[in-house]
Protein backbone atom coordinates (compact mmCIF):
# COMPACT_ATOMS: atom_id res chain seq x y z
CA UNK A 1 0.00 0.00 0.00
CA UNK A 2 1.73 3.03 -1.15
CA UNK A 3 0.72 6.67 1.12
CA UNK A 4 1.39 10.16 0.50
CA UNK A 5 2.43 10.69 3.51
CA UNK A 6 4.36 9.75 6.60
CA UNK A 7 1.47 8.59 8.50
CA UNK A 8 1.77 4.84 8.98
CA UNK A 9 -1.10 2.54 7.55
CA UNK A 10 -1.44 -0.47 9.58
CA UNK A 11 -2.35 -3.80 8.04
CA UNK A 12 -6.29 -5.02 9.57
CA UNK A 13 -5.68 -8.82 11.53
CA UNK A 14 -7.15 -11.51 11.03
CA UNK A 15 -8.75 -11.95 14.83
CA UNK A 16 -9.66 -9.06 16.94
CA UNK A 17 -8.37 -8.82 20.05
CA UNK A 18 -10.45 -9.29 23.08
CA UNK A 19 -12.57 -6.89 23.11
CA UNK A 20 -15.50 -5.47 25.36
CA UNK A 21 -16.69 -2.59 27.89
CA UNK A 22 -13.74 -2.54 30.22
CA UNK A 23 -11.32 -3.52 28.10
CA UNK A 24 -12.42 -0.81 26.13
CA UNK A 25 -12.52 1.77 29.10
CA UNK A 26 -9.42 0.34 29.98
CA UNK A 27 -7.66 1.64 26.83
CA UNK A 28 -9.16 4.78 26.33
CA UNK A 29 -8.18 5.82 30.45
CA UNK A 30 -4.44 4.75 29.10
CA UNK A 31 -4.70 6.94 26.22
CA UNK A 32 -6.52 10.07 28.28
CA UNK A 33 -3.00 9.14 30.71
CA UNK A 34 -0.42 9.95 27.39
CA UNK A 35 -2.01 12.25 25.55
CA UNK A 36 -4.72 14.25 27.71
CA UNK A 37 -5.67 17.17 25.72
CA UNK A 38 -6.07 14.99 22.36
CA UNK A 39 -8.17 12.00 24.11
CA UNK A 40 -9.93 15.03 25.78
CA UNK A 41 -13.08 12.75 27.39
CA UNK A 42 -13.24 9.96 30.35
CA UNK A 43 -15.28 7.96 28.19
CA UNK A 44 -15.84 6.27 24.43
CA UNK A 45 -19.00 7.73 23.17
CA UNK A 46 -21.68 5.99 24.34
CA UNK A 47 -23.60 3.89 21.76
CA UNK A 48 -26.77 6.65 21.34
CA UNK A 49 -24.21 8.91 20.64
CA UNK A 50 -22.32 6.83 17.82
CA UNK A 51 -25.59 6.21 16.62
CA UNK A 52 -26.87 9.81 16.26
CA UNK A 53 -23.63 10.91 14.53
CA UNK A 54 -24.24 7.92 12.26
CA UNK A 55 -27.47 8.66 11.25
CA UNK A 56 -26.25 12.31 10.19
CA UNK A 57 -24.48 10.54 7.07
CA UNK A 58 -26.54 11.28 4.13
CA UNK A 59 -26.37 7.70 2.72
CA UNK A 60 -24.76 4.05 2.21
CA UNK A 61 -23.27 4.87 -1.04
CA UNK A 62 -18.87 5.87 -1.29
CA UNK A 63 -16.59 6.56 1.64
CA UNK A 64 -16.46 7.67 4.52
CA UNK A 65 -13.77 9.50 6.29
CA UNK A 66 -13.99 9.45 9.99
CA UNK A 67 -11.11 11.43 12.46
CA UNK A 68 -10.05 10.25 15.51
CA UNK A 69 -11.93 7.06 16.13
CA UNK A 70 -10.50 6.33 19.42
CA UNK A 71 -11.70 3.08 20.30
CA UNK A 72 -14.31 2.69 17.53
CA UNK A 73 -17.78 3.26 19.31
CA UNK A 74 -18.49 5.62 16.24
CA UNK A 75 -17.04 3.59 13.88
CA UNK A 76 -19.38 0.49 14.99
CA UNK A 77 -22.20 2.30 14.85
CA UNK A 78 -21.12 3.54 10.81
CA UNK A 79 -20.83 -0.07 10.19
CA UNK A 80 -23.94 -1.17 11.56
CA UNK A 81 -25.95 1.76 9.54
CA UNK A 82 -24.87 -0.28 6.61
CA UNK A 83 -21.56 1.06 5.62
CA UNK A 84 -18.96 -2.11 5.41
CA UNK A 85 -15.77 -1.14 7.26
CA UNK A 86 -13.90 -1.16 3.63
CA UNK A 87 -15.36 1.95 2.87
CA UNK A 88 -14.21 3.79 6.13
CA UNK A 89 -11.08 5.27 5.77
CA UNK A 90 -9.60 5.98 9.49
CA UNK A 91 -7.27 8.59 11.04
CA UNK A 92 -5.98 8.01 14.75
CA UNK A 93 -2.92 9.97 16.53
CA UNK A 94 -2.51 7.39 19.10
CA UNK A 95 -0.69 4.56 17.89
CA UNK A 96 -2.35 1.91 20.73
CA UNK A 97 -6.25 2.77 19.31
CA UNK A 98 -5.09 2.60 15.58
CA UNK A 99 -3.23 -0.97 15.94
CA UNK A 100 -6.33 -1.29 18.39
CA UNK A 101 -8.74 -0.45 15.41
CA UNK A 102 -7.17 -2.42 12.86
CA UNK A 103 -7.81 -5.58 15.09
CA UNK A 104 -11.25 -4.92 15.86
CA UNK A 105 -12.86 -3.86 12.53
CA UNK A 106 -11.22 -5.88 9.86
CA UNK A 107 -10.77 -4.14 6.28
CA UNK A 108 -11.02 -1.10 7.78
CA UNK A 109 -8.52 1.33 6.51
CA UNK A 110 -6.43 3.19 9.42
CA UNK A 111 -3.60 5.34 9.05
CA UNK A 112 -1.76 6.31 12.20
CA UNK A 113 -1.38 10.18 11.79
CA UNK A 114 -2.29 13.70 12.70
CA UNK A 115 -6.11 14.24 11.14
CA UNK A 116 -5.41 18.04 11.93
CA UNK A 117 -3.14 17.86 9.04
CA UNK A 118 -5.42 16.26 6.04
CA UNK A 119 -3.16 17.43 3.20
CA UNK A 120 0.01 15.46 5.06
CA UNK A 121 -1.90 12.07 5.95
CA UNK A 122 -4.19 12.28 2.59
CA UNK A 123 -2.74 14.28 -0.24
CA UNK A 124 -4.68 16.70 -2.60
CA UNK A 125 -8.00 16.79 -1.58
CA UNK A 126 -10.47 15.06 -4.18
CA UNK A 127 -13.98 15.09 -3.31
CA UNK A 128 -14.42 11.02 -2.77
CA UNK A 129 -16.47 10.52 0.19
CA UNK A 130 -19.94 10.97 1.38
CA UNK A 131 -19.30 12.51 5.03
CA UNK A 132 -16.52 13.45 7.15
CA UNK A 133 -17.22 12.04 10.87
CA UNK A 134 -14.81 13.52 13.56
CA UNK A 135 -14.23 12.63 17.41
CA UNK A 136 -11.55 14.78 17.16
CA UNK A 137 -11.40 17.43 20.13
CA UNK A 138 -11.62 20.77 18.18
CA UNK A 139 -11.84 23.24 20.94
CA UNK A 140 -8.79 22.33 22.31
CA UNK A 141 -6.93 23.21 18.86
CA UNK A 142 -6.44 27.27 18.05
CA UNK A 143 -9.76 28.46 15.80
CA UNK A 144 -7.13 28.43 12.54
CA UNK A 145 -6.22 24.75 12.35
CA UNK A 146 -9.94 24.11 13.38
CA UNK A 147 -10.95 26.42 9.99
CA UNK A 148 -8.22 24.54 8.90
CA UNK A 149 -9.57 21.01 9.33
CA UNK A 150 -13.25 21.67 8.83
CA UNK A 151 -12.31 23.42 5.41
CA UNK A 152 -10.10 20.58 4.17
CA UNK A 153 -12.44 18.05 5.26
CA UNK A 154 -15.07 19.86 3.26
CA UNK A 155 -13.10 19.66 0.56
CA UNK A 156 -13.17 15.90 0.42
CA UNK A 157 -16.60 15.83 0.48
CA UNK A 158 -19.04 15.49 -2.39
CA UNK A 159 -21.06 18.60 -3.13
CA UNK A 160 -22.95 19.50 0.04
CA UNK A 161 -21.66 16.90 1.98
CA UNK A 162 -21.53 17.18 5.72
CA UNK A 163 -18.63 17.29 8.07
CA UNK A 164 -20.22 15.84 11.36
CA UNK A 165 -18.69 16.97 14.40
CA UNK A 166 -19.27 15.10 18.13
CA UNK A 167 -18.97 18.36 20.88
CA UNK A 168 -19.75 19.15 24.52
CA UNK A 169 -20.92 22.79 23.47
CA UNK A 170 -23.92 24.67 22.35
CA UNK A 171 -21.91 26.91 20.14
CA UNK A 172 -19.80 25.67 16.85
CA UNK A 173 -16.13 24.84 16.49
CA UNK A 174 -16.11 28.00 14.17
CA UNK A 175 -18.66 30.66 13.29
CA UNK A 176 -21.26 30.34 10.35
CA UNK A 177 -19.74 32.48 8.17
CA UNK A 178 -20.49 33.33 3.94
CA UNK A 179 -18.32 30.24 3.18
CA UNK A 180 -19.63 27.56 5.59
CA UNK A 181 -23.01 26.72 7.44
CA UNK A 182 -22.74 25.37 10.72
CA UNK A 183 -25.66 23.72 12.28
CA UNK A 184 -26.33 21.91 15.73
CA UNK A 185 -28.53 18.54 14.23
CA UNK A 186 -28.61 16.99 17.48
CA UNK A 187 -28.43 16.92 21.40
CA UNK A 188 -27.72 13.61 23.14
CA UNK A 189 -28.66 12.94 26.59
CA UNK A 190 -27.63 8.99 26.53
CA UNK A 191 -23.94 10.15 26.47
CA UNK A 192 -21.18 10.94 29.41
CA UNK A 193 -21.32 14.07 29.26
CA UNK A 194 -24.52 14.50 27.33
CA UNK A 195 -23.37 16.28 24.09
CA UNK A 196 -24.20 17.92 20.99
CA UNK A 197 -23.62 17.18 17.21
CA UNK A 198 -22.82 19.70 14.83
CA UNK A 199 -22.91 19.65 11.06
CA UNK A 200 -20.93 21.94 8.69
CA UNK A 201 -21.23 22.17 5.26
CA UNK A 202 -20.11 24.17 2.60
CA UNK A 203 -22.81 27.11 1.72
CA UNK A 204 -24.59 26.56 -1.42
CA UNK A 205 -23.07 28.71 -4.75
CA UNK A 206 -25.77 31.85 -4.89
CA UNK A 207 -26.39 32.14 -8.73
CA UNK A 208 -27.98 36.07 -9.62
CA UNK A 209 -31.37 35.77 -11.08
CA UNK A 210 -32.53 37.58 -13.65
CA UNK A 211 -34.76 40.62 -12.53
C1 LIG B 1 -12.73 12.35 22.51
S1 LIG B 1 -11.81 11.01 21.82
C2 LIG B 1 -13.11 10.36 20.76
C3 LIG B 1 -12.92 8.93 20.40
C4 LIG B 1 -14.09 8.30 19.62
N1 LIG B 1 -14.34 9.00 18.38
C5 LIG B 1 -15.35 8.26 20.44
O1 LIG B 1 -16.26 9.05 20.14
O2 LIG B 1 -15.42 7.45 21.37
C6 LIG B 1 -10.74 11.89 20.70
C7 LIG B 1 -9.96 10.99 19.75
O3 LIG B 1 -9.29 11.82 18.79
C8 LIG B 1 -7.94 11.36 18.66
N2 LIG B 1 -7.14 12.52 18.21
C9 LIG B 1 -6.91 13.69 18.87
N3 LIG B 1 -6.16 14.51 18.13
C10 LIG B 1 -5.92 13.85 16.96
C11 LIG B 1 -5.22 14.19 15.78
N4 LIG B 1 -4.62 15.37 15.63
N5 LIG B 1 -5.18 13.29 14.78
C12 LIG B 1 -5.81 12.08 14.90
N6 LIG B 1 -6.48 11.71 16.00
C13 LIG B 1 -6.53 12.58 17.02
C14 LIG B 1 -7.59 10.89 20.05
O4 LIG B 1 -6.45 10.05 20.06
C15 LIG B 1 -8.89 10.17 20.42
O5 LIG B 1 -8.91 8.89 19.87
Amino acid sequence: MRLLSDATALPSRARAPQFGGFYERLEFLRALIDHPARVSALLPSSPAMAQAIAAQIPSNDGQVLELGPGTGAITKAIIARGIPASRIVAIEYDPGFADLLSGRFPGLYVLQGDAMNLARVLGTPRRSYTAVVSGLPLINFPIEARYEVIEDALARVRLGGPFIQVSYRGTPAIPESREIMARRAAFVWRNLPPGYIWVYRRQPIKTWGHA
